[in-house]
């Protein structure tokens, strides 16, 4: 892990925060994702955002895809997954669907973090079944852990080590989703 850094956590009196990725280098990488997309040729390219954690990822990444010269339409999915550490089937489920006909579209689903592989594979298996023509998946971080469902992203922003990590959309019981970095919170 890069040691950018510690910040206090606000609030949190024996925690600080260590900063796994700083909002340059997500901004950088962001750049670099969005010419991706732009080099796949996706036309009438529909972005289909999994909540909540993407959606500040999303928000960057869609007005980069702007600035690589595409105009996707955007839709947003809420998704709660189970974990059950005992069992293998974490259950994915549906808390608010896409309003958008996916079929015959070409679709960029966007996440925050790949870990079990659960919630992408649902999201993904979802919009294939409804139809649409090309899907590509783009995820922030992705977490070195087995998979419980074979999957991979085609695009990833970061490598992650695997940390519960906070911030830039992600959450610790609701907290920590306006910070503008990457972070890993951590005892002093
Ligand atoms: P998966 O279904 O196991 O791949 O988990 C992916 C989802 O779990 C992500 O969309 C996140 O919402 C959540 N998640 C996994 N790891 C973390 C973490 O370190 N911090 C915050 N949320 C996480
Ligand atoms: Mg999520």
């Amino acid at each position: 892990m890069e040691d950018c850094g510690h910040k206090a956590v606000p609030g949190g009196a024996d925690m600080q925060l260590e900063v796994v990725f700083t909002a340059e280098q997500i901004g950088e990488r962001i750049e670099e994702l969005a010419q991706e997309v732009a080099k796949a040729g996706l036309d009438n390219l529909l972005v289909a955002a999994i909540l909540k954690g993407s959606f500040i990822f999303a928000a960057d990444l869609i007005r980069a895809l702007h600035g690589a010269g595409l105009a996707p339409e955007v839709d947003f999915i809420s998704l709660a997954s189970y974990r059950k550490s005992t069992t293998s089937s974490g259950a994915v489920e549906i808390l608010r669907d896409l309003e958008s006909e996916v079929r015959g579209r070409n679709v960029l689903i966007i996440d925050d973090i790949l870990e079990s592989g659960r919630t992408l594979a649902f999201a993904k298996d979802l919009i294939s079944a409804r139809g649409a023509s090309k899907i590509m998946t783009c995820v922030l971080l992705d977490k070195p852990v087995p998979r419980a469902a074979d999957i991979e992203a085609d695009l990833v922003a970061f490598r992650c080590p695997d940390v519960f990590v906070v911030g830039y959309g992600m959450d610790l019981g609701h907290k920590f989703r306006e910070l503008p970095f990457v972070g890993h919170l951590v005892e002093q």
